[in-house]
């Protein structure tokens, strides 16, 4: 069985067809810029020339990168103030007649990572951390994933959220050394640890390609791995959420 993958990010939307038994991409990656302003509208016409790409009808499963409940929006974060409210699965049905189940982006590359990747059979507490333009989260206990998570968000200092001061767009913005970033990456991960003592930290986004350049830096005591699908884990991922309809 196949499921097309989408992953909205801030900067690419990606997708694949995905053969959900084994979490292998059935063809080549198809990417589109994010449109900029990315409006409902501007996405949703981005999401439907994919559609159009793969010529897929049938059941669509998206990774969207922003806080959700049951598929819709609850704040637009990096993508546009305009999603806040937003039902994004009625919005992208409606818009290309397929049938979309949304997950979030860091939830769906959990679900990949736990399913085929780095967290395949751990049994614990599994947390799924990506930095990218922003920082998100999926959480799993014995495998099974605590959806919608948002440890970006947990607080740093002066009302800060870590994401503002540990992702890769802080790094960019700050103008960060590898070894400065990795002083931040380590205050944020002993923060993880104190309030979850996660059993694997699993790095996802486009950091953990580059994960032993911190070596020695991030000292936590807990294992910290890269994702194994690295940037695919986002599509394999929200075709898997698709298939269980996990949100
Ligand atoms: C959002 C999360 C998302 C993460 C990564 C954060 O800003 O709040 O929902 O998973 O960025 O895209």
């Amino acid at each position: 069985m196949e499921i097309l993958g989408i992953d909205v990010g801030g900067t690419g939307i990606k997708g694949a067809l995905v053969a959900i038994k084994t979490g292998e991409l059935t063809t080549e990656k198809h990417r589109i810029p994010t449109p900029n302003p990315a409006t409902p509208e501007a996405v949703a016409n981005t999401i439907q020339e994919l559609i159009n790409h793969f010529k897929w009808k049938g059941l669509v499963g998206c990774g969207f990168p922003t806080p959700l409940q049951h598929g819709k929006c609850l704040s637009g974060g990096n993508l546009h103030k305009d999603w806040k409210g937003t039902q994004v699965d009625a919005l992208f049905t409606s818009k290309t007649g397929n049938n979309f189940f949304i997950v979030n982006d860091a939830d769906a590359a959990g679900l990949a990572e736990i399913s085929f990747g780095a967290g395949k059979n751990v049994k614990g507490v599994v947390i799924m951390i990506t930095l990218g333009t922003g920082i998100g989260s999926g959480l799993f206990l014995d495998g099974k994933l605590l959806p919608n998570t948002e440890f970006g968000h947990v607080l740093y200092k002066n009302g800060e959220i870590f994401e503002k001061y540990a992702s890769d767009s802080a790094r960019k913005r700050d103008g960060l050394t590898r070894k400065e970033w990795g002083k931040r990456l380590h205050k944020y991960f002993k923060h993880i640890k104190l309030i979850i003592s996660p059993d694997l930290i699993i790095i996802g986004g486009g950091a953990s390609k580059k994960l032993e350049k911190f070596e020695g830096q991030i000292n936590v005591d807990v294992p910290i791995v890269s994702a194994q699908a690295q940037n695919e884990a986002g599509i394999i991922g929200a075709a898997m959420a698709a298939k269980h309809q996990i949100k």
